[in-house]
């Protein structure tokens, strides 16, 4: 019987899982169509039933993670998370008691889990699931950090790794090492709440004016537009100390943002972000080089919040010490309900080794049903049998697509089956993109997708360990930087996602683009209007489209497409 993974706070979901396979898994943002979703994810777990044709009552074993005061308190007081969640996001603005709420967060949420909040865990999260019609099941509860550090683990692949997370916290810790051999985790480090690299980055977020726990990539885009500096001009070094395998605060967290502010006070916004960027690089590097040398294992395995940086994620990859890196593909948060189904799964059945060169895990819609919904919209469309032969002529002629094929993927990257595509080489493709649909920040680059054959041709530091979820960052060849001009940043860097022939519509995109163009790349971004989730069905897709000046969408066979 398959186990259902849950998780209930930021960027809620489900998983389910059988033998070592991931068999289904969504985040409730993609159902409610709330970005960043914290609600219990009941949708999301009705859409795992869906999926397994069960009903809740088959369900004999779920996993959930994380069981600290704050995590309980919201579960127990629901209306508080929904509260945090409007101020966080500045739907609801910052009062006084608002700002007391936030400050409070950050001192209830360092301390770690006792005997009352487990119990209470259990109590809340067993009468959610009971409402939903679950009887007689074993509700398993594992560590925050744990969690991570096994779907790291069992995700890569290895049989021997190193394994490191690393995030704003969780349990009482922001940061956890793992010796990971013979399929099972032994701790060698737990670095406090405290001492949170990760609420580090969110301040320095949330101080650049930018959504934390949603916009640390564009603080990482915003460091490239700065002048350099050494580390010993850089007043953020000092906030942190790296001894050994752990590390320590200077400040505490509520400290720590008013120190941040003084800086930002006299500093010009690109170099701040540099600053904070170089900080995180410094200290991460420096923890996970110290964990290399002592155990002397060169295979990394990571996940946390922290390593959807990949500019880190870079410097790991690149270091002496280091032969492999893997990063669990939905890293943050979002991936815990599926990191909870690989822990029990493991505890229960003994799987430590999935597959995770495909991901699309979320729901996908046959051709009648895209039919009908292109029915209901009332709009152009024409059934084509190699649909990718055709959407690469498009592309190849400039025009930008809607790209919808197959279930919807895991994790926070668009991956070929709700992506936008279009030519990588297009200096104002970005501007086009922009005014059309995504309104992104002018420093915030787009990323390229490209056949794996060809990943060693373009790309300078590319080793032949695929980048199949978006997760590491390569340079571009200097003779290709103008094939690539709409999808490096501005030292000339890119994050890649390697297509392997595992995910064959868009495989087969890249392969006939590469035919007619030479290069088997496209730019790829998410398809979705700006601040909102990724689209899930046809009709969200339907509706964007409809609302947007693009001209073509494929939809799984059909080709839609508009006059003018
Ligand atoms: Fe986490």
């Amino acid at each position: 019987m398959p186990i259902l993974g849950i998780w209930d706070g930021h960027d809620s979901g489900a998983a389910l899982i059988e033998g070592s396979e991931i068999l289904f898994a969504v985040n409730e943002e993609r159902l409610t169509r709330r970005k960043l979703e914290i609600r219990f994810p009941a949708k999301s777990i009705q859409a795992c039933l869906d999926f397994a044709g069960l009903s809740a009552q088959e369900i004999r074993d779920v996993a959930v993670s994380t069981s600290d005061p704050a995590k309980t308190f919201s579960r127990v007081f629901p209306n508080t998370k929904e509260k945090y969640y409007l101020i966080r996001r500045r739907k609801l603005p910052l009062t006084k008691s608002a700002r007391l709420i936030k400050q409070l967060k950050y001192k209830i949420t360092e301390f770690p889990p006792n005997a009352l909040s487990e119990y209470l865990s259990r109590l809340f999260i067993g009468k959610e699931l009971s409402a939903l019609g679950f009887r007689n099941f074993n509700l398993h509860i594992f560590d925050h950090h744990y969690s991570h550090a096994a779907s790291a683990a069992f995700g890569s692949g290895f049989d021997k790794a190193l394994v490191v997370t690393l995030d704003g916290l969780g349990d009482g810790l922001s940061g956890s090492i793992y010796l990971f051999e013979n399929g099972s985790l032994k701790p060698l480090s737990k670095i406090s709440a405290k001492n949170s690299l990760g609420i580090f980055f969110e301040h320095v977020t949330n101080l650049l004016n930018m959504r934390e726990l949603e916009d640390e990539g564009k603080v990482m885009a915003l460091a490239d537009f700065s002048l350099p500096f050494l580390p010993e001009q850089n007043p953020m070094i000092e906030f942190f100390e790296v001894n050994d395998l752990d590390i320590k605060a200077k400040y505490s967290s509520l400290q720590m943002y008013d120190e941040l502010q003084k800086i930002l006070w006299h500093t010009p916004m690109e170099q701040f972000a540099y600053f904070a960027q170089q900080a995180l690089d410094h200290h991460v590097v420096a923890l996970v080089k110290n964990a290399m040398r002592k155990t002397g294992l060169r295979k990394l395995a990571l996940s946390g919040g922290v390593f959807s940086n990949i500019k880190i994620n870079r410097k790991l990859r690149l270091a002496d010490d280091c032969e492999r890196c893997f990063v669990f593909p939905h890293m943050g948060d979002g991936g815990l309900a599926a990191a909870a189904a690989m822990a029990l799964n493991h505890k229960l059945n003994g799987a430590s080794k999935y597959d995770m060169i495909k991901i699309s895990f979320g729901l996908g819609f046959e051709n009648d049903e895209v039919k009908s919904a292109l029915e209901q919209f009332g709009v152009k469309y024409e059934f084509i049998d190699e649909i990718e032969m055709r959407a690469a002529e498009l592309v190849a002629d400039g025009e930008i697509i809607f790209w919808f094929r197959g279930r919807m993927e895991f994790g926070p990257r668009a991956l070929g089956n709700r992506s936008i595509v279009a030519r990588p080489d297009s200096p104002e493709i970005k501007d086009r993109l922009n005014l059309l649909l995504k309104k992104r920040v002018w420093f915030q680059p787009f990323c390229p997708s490209m056949l794996e054959s060809d990943a060693e041709r373009l790309l300078d530091d590319y080793d032949g360990d695929p980048n199949y979820h978006m997760t590491n960052s390569y340079m571009v060849k200097k003779e290709f930087l103008q094939n690539m001009r709409g999808v490096i940043n501005i030292d000339g860097s890119c994050r890649p996602q390697t297509v392997h022939s595992s995910v064959p519509g868009f495989y087969n995109l890249l392969k006939r683009l590469k035919e007619i163009t030479g290069f088997g790349v496209v730019l790829n971004t998410s398809f979705n209007i700006h601040g909102l989730p990724l689209v899930c069905r046809p009709e969200e897709a339907l509706e964007v489209f409809t609302s947007s000046k693009v001209k073509y969408m494929i939809l799984e066979n059909y080709l839609v497409s508009k006059d003018e």
